[in-house]
């Protein structure tokens, strides 16, 4: 149901909740991945800091707004282009706690008692014979659907998560649903993405590499520290001379991330011929240092100029708010959060007889071909941007006029942009046309 000529690109939307310090294993098992893919044309990516996640697992404000700056940065860092994807600061878009309401109050209570987190929290605390919900706080409970409003307000087609994350999309898809059904189609049901080609990476001792295990070398550690982190891998006690094993070798399996099959090629040999674990650790960290070098001196330089942190991250607000800002003022208004003086009802009833909205369409100086929405008086109330033809032109016409909701939606950047109030009065407008058109 486009109406560009190229395809209409497939948004994909992540978060990073902002508790700790990038990693190795974030870097190989996510970011490096996820910069790459934002370069493709036919992707429109959504990158954001989930800082009011991070409130849910951590009391501590100065490590929250530390990891925030070292998680920007690292991103910033590892290549990802704030021009091309649009990257921002959760805290920073007052529509997601908005929307996170309205989603809170479609939500069955009884499908949040089942979410894993909560209730791994509950499994615990009963095992222990304390009250089930002791240490639980409201906010744990409440996590899927800042989630959900997360991926929701920008009708995120695919999101990119690991496995334990597959349960949260669901419900984020159950949460469109019921929010559709009840008040139109407004929300795209959203799809998780797993990437099982992406590789996880052993950490200090062998375990998988993770914050919770203690066991990670942080990606951007200066180059001695990092010398000094790959020296502690856990290595068997064979000597030098003794060929090795690259099975079960969390040294041989961080080297394969960096590495190419040449090289991993000759490591392995190295092992079979027996390289001494100092020699073969050397080896390791010379081509990782030799990746993140050019990195870490970026890195190093956005952590000490964190007003132009600030400066990309409002950037990105500003771009994802030109997004959630009318959409939520179209969702107030479904949900009936409304101005009094224009009672839908009212307006619809009148509409038969009345003066109705109408389209005009037209083709331009340049060639293309381009459409207005126009009141009863002829006001301006949409203006579209560039068709190549006026086939296309009708067809986003055509869907305004059919489902407007979810054409408004899908047509976002076909349109210039309006603010909440007009986005309510063309909302109306379309609203009127649909009814007219079915007979109502
Ligand atoms: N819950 C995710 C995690 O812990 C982070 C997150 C928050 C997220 N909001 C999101 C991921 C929206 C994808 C989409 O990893």
């Amino acid at each position: 149901m486009t109406s560009t000529s190229a395809p209409s690109p497939v948004r994909f939307l992540t978060g990073i909740t902002t508790t700790g310090t990038p990693h190795l294993g974030n870097y190989v098992g996510s970011v490096r991945h996820s910069v790459r893919f934002s370069r493709r044309a036919d992707v429109q990516s959504f990158y954001f800091l989930a800082d009011y996640h991070a409130l849910i697992k951590v009391d501590e404000p100065a490590r929250i707004q530390r990891s925030t700056l070292e998680i920007a940065a690292s991103w910033l860092a590892c290549g990802l282009d704030p021009e091309r994807v649009t990257f921002y600061r959760q805290s920073d878009i007052p529509e997601i706690p908005e929307l996170t309401w309205f989603l809170t109050c479609v939500t069955g209570k009884g499908i949040l008692n089942r979410a894993h987190a909560y209730k791994a929290s509950v499994d615990k605390n009963t095992a222990k014979g304390e009250d089930p919900d002791a240490d639980v706080s409201a906010g744990l409970f409440m996590y899927p659907v800042l989630m959900g409003a997360d991926i929701l307000l920008f009708n995120a087609h695919k999101v990119p998560v690991g496995r334990d994350q597959v349960q949260h999309i669901e419900m984020a898809r159950d949460m469109a649903q019921r929010f559709n059904h009840l008040y139109g189609e407004h929300f795209t049901l959203p799809e998780a993405e797993i990437d099982d080609a992406v590789a996880t990476l052993p950490g200090l001792d062998g375990r998988k590499m993770s914050k919770s295990y203690d066991n990670t070398i942080p990606l951007f550690t200066p180059r001695a520290q990092l010398q000094k982190l790959i020296g502690g891998i856990v290595t068997d006690s064979r000597a030098p001379g003794e060929p090795k094993d690259t099975e079960g070798s969390a040294l041989f399996q961080i080297y394969q991330a960096f590495a190419d099959a040449e090289e991993t090629l000759a490591l392995r040999k190295a092992y079979a011929e027996g390289i001494a674990w100092g020699d073969a650790k050397q080896v390791v960290f010379e081509r990782i240092d030799r990746e993140i070098a050019p990195m870490r001196a970026h890195y190093e330089a956005l952590l000490n100029d964190p007003a132009q942190i600030e400066r990309i991250l409002l950037a990105g607000a500003e771009k994802a708010r030109a997004l959630s800002h009318p959409f939520i003022g179209r969702l107030r208004h479904a949900v009936g959060l409304r101005k009094l003086e224009a009672p839908a009802a009212a307006v619809v009833a009148k509409s038969a007889k009345v003066a109705r909205p109408s389209f005009k369409q037209y083709r331009e100086s340049d060639g293309r071909f381009y459409f207005k929405l126009l009141d009863a008086n002829g006001d301006l109330l949409l203006q579209s941007r560039a068709f190549a033809s006026p086939q296309e032109a009708g067809r986003a016409i055509g869907a305004l006029q059919q489902r407007p909701q979810e054409a408004l939606a899908t047509l976002a950047e076909q349109l210039e942009p309006v603010d909440n109030e007009g986005m309510r009065a063309a909302t109306d407008a379309l609203e009127v046309l649909a009814l007219s058109a079915s007979g109502g």
